[in-house]
């Protein structure tokens, strides 16, 4: 496959694209990390620690991006588009990477049996019995971010270290600079110890406060800002009515969904960052050559469909269904025209058109994803408001099947792939993905060169971090 699209590329001078797909588990990462191996043999240049760099990119993105499920021991929760970049003479010049919809929710909550992210415990038997352990204060057995204890199999915890070896060498062999790398585990061990800050209700108050400064203290330290700051962020928040600003106090409730967004915005942001960071320290050769030729490897998350699905699932089977189009479309339709066009004589091949499924996911203003950012929109509304609303609108909609019960919070939709019943609960809170614009101006003010970078980028809507140029953003973030 990789021979074929680099030959193609070759010698009809045209871009390429390898589209795997397949369900959860069925080995679309390690056919990806094949492909890109053949096509960096293929476009051998001269420079190979150019070669090097760019097979560092896969267990990076792994270690970030992956993380162990009910279907797949090491399941990518995000989908990656990784552009190789080659001369006219089919060199290899660099690559690009593009993420979509990284699952950050599993960074403070992961169902029964699933792990989080695995650079965390990389990073804690990493540094185990190190200075950057003691620097960190990662030496608690468990924590609540990663479900409790963590685990005593000396065999898995060796690997655990091995991998922390091999993505802190891949971040020194692309260029990152060590206090980048120390700012990452920064913030990583700042989400770690984020989970463990607990709250106490105030009674007939409506009111909270930290019950554990020390915890808070740590958090603060992590990410060079104020204990103080820090704990008025997550247990009130400013609001501004009829022109004048004042403070609202949060109850207990208010306050842990304020740390768990902190906790997910912080992973997403340090997840987008270092995307950024590879693309600009692998696009350098590139622009000295240009880059006229790529060949993309598009891998993505496959079809899941557990006992309860939420709106990760939803997200990740549109996405599934999209692709499903565009095979459809490839395979069937455009195949087909061409045939007719050329006056060759075929048999119709009749196929299921998933066209309709998309229209009732993503259909604007009526699909189950607008009316999502509608109902998301509005104080009041719960996740059962939602559902109320999602049965009434495809009542007449054969895709679309309601719950048989009146208390249930569950709906199902009739994919290409087969019949996902989801469970509405949760939905609205992780559309909102509300981050405390107090919280965010607090960051801005880190005493961290990294963080604070961070967060004066802005965040486009589909959540990439927009850097001007690359190579610019790059030199931005040395400059602070
Ligand atoms: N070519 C292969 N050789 C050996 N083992 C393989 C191969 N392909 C897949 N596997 C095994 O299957 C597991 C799952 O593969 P992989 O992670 O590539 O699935 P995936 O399709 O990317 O799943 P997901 O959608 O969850 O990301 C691997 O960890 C490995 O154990
Ligand atoms: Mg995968």
């Amino acid at each position: 496959m990789a021979d074929q699209a680099y030959h193609a590329m070759l010698h009809q001078k045209r871009l390429q694209n390898i589209v795997i797909s397949g369900e959860s588990g069925s080995g679309k990462t390690e056919s990806a990390k094949l492909l890109l191996q053949q096509l960096v043999y293929l476009g051998r240049a001269p420079n190979r620690n150019l070669e090097a760099k760019i097979l560092q990119v896969n267990p990076i993105m792994e270690a970030f991006g992956n993380a162990e499920t009910g279907m797949n021991e090491n399941s990518s929760r995000f989908g990656k588009y990784l552009d190789v970049t080659f001369t006219r003479a089919g060199k290899v010049t660099g690559a690009k990477i593009d993420v979509y919809l990284l699952e950050e929710s599993r960074v403070h909550h992961q169902a029964r049996g699933e792990r989080n992210f695995h650079i965390f415990y990389y990073l804690l038997d990493g540094s185990a019995n190190t200075d950057l352990q003691k620097e960190l204060n990662l030496n608690k057995h468990g924590y609540n971010y990663l479900r409790g204890a963590l685990t005593d199999n000396a065999d898995l915890k060796a690997v655990h270290k091995e991998m922390f070896q091999a993505v802190k060498n891949g971040f020194c062999l692309l260029g990152f600079r060590l206090e980048e790398i120390n700012a990452i585990y920064r913030i990583l061990s700042a989400i770690l110890h984020l989970g463990e800050i607990e709250f106490d209700e105030v009674k007939d108050e409506d009111s909270c406060h930290v019950h554990d400064p020390e915890s808070l203290e740590m958090v603060a330290d992590l990410l060079g800002i104020t204990a103080g700051d820090l704990g008025l962020a997550l247990t009130t928040r400013s609001v501004v009515a009829s022109g004048e600003s004042f403070v609202r106090r949060h109850t207990a409730e208010e306050a842990y969904t304020t740390r768990d967004s902190l906790a997910r915005g912080l992973y997403n942001r340090l997840f987008r960052w270092v995307v950024n960071q590879v693309n600009a320290l692998l696009g350098v050769s590139r622009q000295a050559y240009g880059d006229p030729l790529s060949i993309g490897l598009l891998d993505i998350f496959g079809f899941e469909t557990y006992k309860t699905n939420s709106l990760e699932q939803l997200r990740i089977n549109i996405t599934n269904e999209q692709l499903q189009f565009f095979f459809n479309q490839h395979v069937f339709t455009w195949e087909q025209q061409e045939y007719m066009a050329e006056g060759i004589e075929i048999d119709i091949i009749r196929f299921s058109d998933n066209r309709p499924i998309l229209e009732l996911c993503l259909g604007k203003p009526l699909g189950i994803l607008s009316l999502l950012d509608e109902e998301s929109r509005f104080p009041r509304a719960t996740d059962w408001t939602f559902l109320e609303k999602l049965n009434s609108n495809f009542a007449n909609n054969k895709l679309y099947v309601r719950s048989r019960s009146s208390a249930d919070t569950t709906f199902s939709v009739r994919h290409y792939a087969g019949r996902v019943q989801y469970d509405v609960k949760g939905f609205l809170d992780k559309n909102r993905s509300y981050f405390s614009p107090d919280l965010v101006e607090i960051l801005r003010g880190s005493s961290i060169d990294t963080i604070r970078y961070l967060y004066r980028c802005m965040v486009t809507k589909t959540g990439h971090l927009h850097v001007p140029s690359l190579v610019d953003g790059n030199k931005k973030a040395r400059q602070i």
